[in-house]
């Protein structure tokens, strides 16, 4: 039984096979019937049952991006499911273009806040009275004590790590620069095309939330270069070992 689901974003999905992760059953998305199934390179869907440092965890190796098709209510299954699994944590990651200066790709970035009013609410429709309320606070979506723990992991392994507002727009496309400077007027600090759903669907739940970016470029207009998901998945690659230490010290000190 997971106490701790573990989101894996762009070019992440390598950490279920790190060291530090002892792995146990798989399940592949496509094996669950009625379940989305992702179709991003780099994002082959599956739950990997392992241990972390003793920690019990499920990690979603691979998401479910509305822009594949599927609604926000789809796209918040995995999440929904490993808190029905007994997860009462949810650590998400992904890969997010930096819209604030103070930005370089490769910064680690604790999600803060989030901006989701540009996506679909995966809570549209009949609430599911089984797994929270109707009207959901979103004053707190990520946890003040959750994110103290990720400060105090990065402070310990020596590691910068930057703060600010992510903000999901629906892709699959990248923003304009127009877009990225009204973003950055709505007070943006990165952009991607997930994440803040899955917190949204997991207050519902009341699971506690934290959640940490990885900038792989700047977004749009910000720096001069065209934006690609290549550019994306090498950048992520080149953080991974940062990001995968800072991720099972998250576990072992929230476990
Ligand atoms: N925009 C949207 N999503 C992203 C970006 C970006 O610049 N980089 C990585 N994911």
């Amino acid at each position: 039984k997971p106490e701790i689901c573990a989101v894996l974003g762009s070019g992440l999905g390598g950490y279920a096979d790190s060291p530090s992760v002892v792995r146990g059953l798989e399940v592949p998305y496509s094996d669950i019937p009625g379940f989305p199934v992702s179709t991003t390179a780099g994002h082959d869907g599956k739950y990997i049952f392992a241990h972390v440092k003793g920690v019990p965890v499920v990690i979603m190796k691979g998401r479910v991006h509305m822009y594949e098709g599927y609604s926000a209510g789809d796209s918040v299954l995995p999440v929904r499911t490993a808190g029905l699994m007994g997860a009462r944590t949810l650590i998400l990651t992904n890969a997010a273009g930096g819209i604030n200066r103070s930005l370089r790709p490769g910064d680690l970035m604790l999600i803060r806040d989030h901006i989701s009013v540009f996506v679909p609410s995966p809570l549209r429709g009949a609430n599911i009275d089984e797994l929270g309320e109707r009207f959901t606070d979103m004053t707190h979506v990520y946890s003040e004590r959750l994110s103290d723990t990720v400060r105090k992991c990065a402070r310990e392994l020596n590691m910068t790590l930057k703060e600010g507002v992510y903000a999901q727009l629906p892709g699959p496309q990248y923003e304009t620069p127009a877009e990225i400077r009204m973003l950055s007027a709505l007070g943006a600090d990165a952009v991607g095309m997930s994440t803040a759903a899955e917190a949204i669907a997991a207050r519902h739940m009341k699971m506690d939330v934290c959640a940490v970016s990885c900038i792989t470029n700047m977004a749009a207009g910000i720096g001069n270069a065209p934006l690609s998901h290549e550019e994306v998945q090498i950048t992520a690659d080149s953080a991974r070992e940062r990001f995968e230490k800072l991720i099972t010290s998250v576990i072992s000190n929230i476990g």
